[in-house]
């Protein structure tokens, strides 16, 4: 592909299949003017780490903050005020040094203990989701199985009912906070929106203040009474606990379902692969490195902003302060400089974990270690019941939400057999 200057990431063609695109940028050029999404897109997997280990430079609390709402901030800060219980910013989408507290408080809830513990957990709610569904021969690999698992391990971790939440609404939630940061909203999506966002904090206030006064084995409860002793504000303001609920709820569910449907959309499309998964479900060292590769080829976050903070230099381009910055995860990981054949699903890649889908630095993902586990559970439980895995459609046909920041399928139908 040539670049002309007028291509953008949003365009329907590149869209559907951004890869082509992001190669020409690191080859043509590595920090490229996105016309229409007023932004410079970093593409090369140097650059992208530059961004990412440079919080002061590279603001995320600009980055994130300064377009929010896609232009529709005020209007929606004024609908959450009088029916959401209060607009709360995301609060974790910050630089230092208030970044640096929130996530010493945040870490004290995700602890590795808690994740541990949830392992056994996790198990059994994917077989209980996978097991109805094996004997009849088809399934939505996002309806029926990325989205109402990752919505109950969620679910789970956090200390909600599920039964009382459900994963259509956690879906709808998502859809809304996501699009928020998503550069594509128009006015009309964003009144839809923010009856959802609404909704959810509607739900999830009421929790919290309950936990305040009877903390439970959760993380909502550990999160609530969280607390740093050599610090001046020690514990989490309200606004704070409603805005790390909220984050913990979102960020760790489209993200999940997303990898999970893209697992699903590799079995269905590569059957050597799904042979090769089978034959070494209990093979721990396999499953890891095939989660990772999994991660690296099919990253569900593709593209996060920053603002610059100074003028800079950055792949061969001056950045002006005040630039707007997509740092393209999707792209780093498929860079030729550090993963060879990298459209290639290879498990034994010397440098298999070194994928940026987590991002990297002071803001790399406080739930990796859970979708991880998540993640190699599901591809362990599926493989070992799902045989001859295939999309009951064509590849082309498979859309993806709108929102440049994740490469969500929305639907993926497939066809199967119960294995044996
Ligand atoms: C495959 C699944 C996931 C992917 C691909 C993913 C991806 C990411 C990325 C790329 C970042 C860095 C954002 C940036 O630098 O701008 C991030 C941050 C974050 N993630 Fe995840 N995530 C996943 C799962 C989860 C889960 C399960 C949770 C929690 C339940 C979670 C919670 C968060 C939070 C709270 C942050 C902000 C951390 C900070 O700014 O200090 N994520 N995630």
């Amino acid at each position: 592909m040539r670049l002309r200057g007028d291509e953008s990431r949003v365009d329907p063609l590149i869209r559907k299949n951004p890869f082509p695109f992001y190669r020409a940028l690191r080859e043509q050029q590595p920090v490229y003017y996105d016309p229409k999404l007023d932004v410079y897109l970093v593409s090369r997997y140097e650059d992208v780490e530059t961004v990412l280990r440079d919080p002061v430079t590279f603001s995320l609390e600009h980055g994130y903050q300064d377009r929010y709402a896609n232009g529709f901030v005020d209007e929606l800060a004024d609908i959450m005020n009088r029916e959401g219980g209060g607009f709360v910013r995301d609060i974790i989408a910050c630089d230092p040094p208030a970044h640096t507290r929130l996530r010493k408080l945040l870490d004290k809830a995700f602890t590795a203990h808690r994740v541990k513990t949830l392992e056994p957990r996790i198990r059994q709610i994917v077989v209980d989701l996978i097991e109805p569904i094996a004997g009849r021969g088809h399934a939505d690999g996002m309806k029926d199985i990325g989205a109402p698992l990752t919505a109950r391990v969620i679910c789970e971790q956090l200390g909600f009912d599920f039964d009382e939440v459900g994963t259509e609404r956690i879906a709808r939630w998502t859809t809304a906070l996501l699009a928020q940061i998503g550069r594509m909203q128009t006015h009309d999506e964003m009144l839809a929106n923010a009856r959802e966002m609404c909704e959810l904090q509607n739900y999830i206030i009421p929790i919290i203040r309950a936990r305040e006064s009877e903390p439970r084995e959760d993380m909502i409860s550990d999160l609530v009474h969280a607390r740093l002793d050599d610090e001046q504000n020690p514990t989490l303001s309200f606004a704070e606990k409603v805005s790390c609920v909220r984050a913990m709820l979102i960020a760790g569910n489209d993200t999940t379902a997303a990898a999970i449907a893209n697992l699903l959309l590799v079995l269905a499309t590569q059957p050597d692969l799904a042979r090769r998964l089978h034959e070494s479900a209990d093979d721990d060292r396999f499953l890891t490195r095939f989660v990772e590769e999994l991660l690296r080829l099919e990253p569900p976050s593709h593209g996060l902003f920053r603002t610059t903070t100074r003028e800079v230099q950055l792949g061969g381009t001056r950045l002006p302060a005040f630039a707007q910055v997509c740092i393209l995860f999707a792209s780093a990981n498929d860079d030729e400089s550090q993963f060879p054949c990298s459209r290639q699903f290879d498990v034994t890649r010397g440098n298999v974990g070194k994928h940026l889908t987590f991002g990297a630095g002071i803001h790399r993902c406080i739930g990796a270690a859970l979708a991880k586990m998540e993640i190699k559970v599901a591809a362990q439980e599926i493989i070992k019941r799902l045989d001859d895995i295939r999309l009951a459609i064509p590849l082309e046909e498979i859309a993806y939400l709108p929102t440049v920041a994740t490469q969500t399928v929305m639907r993926l139908p497939l066809t199967f057999s119960r294995r044996a």
